[in-house]
């Protein structure tokens, strides 16, 4: 398979602190790509780096064969990259089906964030309005699992459930390439056997996926492959066992103990 994403020599600073340093590395179309690393590792910053949230101090990230190191967030948005968060940012105070709606509706011409941002204003009807939109949205929530909670206001939502909503929202975008956060972050073990059956039958549609995770046992069980983070730096990279017992991944881990835990 061809590849679908490549990272050259990417490096992010904030003032004196190198967060993300020379990090090569690439995905192939199709794959789940696993990223992991003790906190603090670079993890959700190259995540953004990706996304566009800020461009990179230097380095390059090739997105289909396109240059994209300087594409703000709506404009990787519609190259085909979306994301979820660390932390979980859904418009509260809008429905779960208006949520993806937002997403929906026009995201080409305003982006996702500044047509949520007019609907929570305006109190409009305009997201409602679209019943193409409308009906895509349902199947959406049916997707993931909350289709009975399409008019339940996002911030009412049980964490698990809001985890759902925000890939919902992300695959409205239709994106060749899911950047997951910590997907199942704060989950119980049941709901965490569930998000990973979701996000393997994404994967099955054929979307490239990059997660962060920190239970080991969920990253073996999907990733294709594996990144490891240490103090910013790759430090290996390939076959997900092979990368595990990496002495100098072993190394990293049993450095912090929160993560070793894990
Ligand atoms: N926007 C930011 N401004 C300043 N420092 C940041 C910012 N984002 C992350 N950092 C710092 O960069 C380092 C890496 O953070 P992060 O990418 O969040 O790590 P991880 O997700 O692996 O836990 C940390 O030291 C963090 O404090
Ligand atoms: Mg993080």
């Amino acid at each position: 398979m061809s590849e679908i994403l490549r990272t050259e020599k990417l490096t992010k600073n904030f003032g004196g602190l190198c967060a993300v340093k020379d990090v090569s590395f690439s995905i192939k179309e199709g794959d789940i790509m696993g990223l992991i690393g003790p906190n603090g590792a670079g993890k959700t910053t190259l995540i953004n780096l990706i996304s566009g949230v800020f461009p990179p101090s230097s380095g390059r990230i090739v997105f289909d064969d396109r240059d994209i190191s300087r594409c703000k967030d709506y404009a990787a948005n519609n190259m085909g990259i979306a994301r979820t968060f660390q932390i979980v940012r859904i418009f509260s105070q809008l429905t779960a089906r208006e949520n993806i709606l937002a997403a929906l509706v026009d995201r080409r011409r305003n982006g996702p964030w500044k047509l949520m941002g007019k609907a929570i204003f305006s109190k409009s009807s305009a997201l409602t309005d679209n019943k193409e939109a409308v009906r895509e949205a349902d199947r959406l929530l049916d997707f993931v699992g909350i289709n009975q909670y399409g008019d339940e206001q996002a911030g009412s939502l049980p964490y698990a459930l809001s985890k759902r909503l925000e890939i919902a929202r992300a695959m409205a975008t239709q994106p060749r390439l899911l950047l997951l956060d910590e997907p199942s972050s704060g989950l119980n073990p049941a709901e965490l056997v569930d998000q990973i059956e979701l996000i393997k039958q994404i994967n099955r549609q054929g979307i490239t996926i990059l997660i962060i995770e920190h239970v080991m046992k969920v990253i073996m069980d999907i990733s294709h492959r594996l990144i490891v983070l240490h103090y910013g730096e790759k430090i290996a990279e390939g076959d997900p066992m092979k990368v595990y017992t990496d002495p100098q991944v072993v190394e990293a881990y049993l450095g912090d103990d929160t993560d070793a835990a894990h």
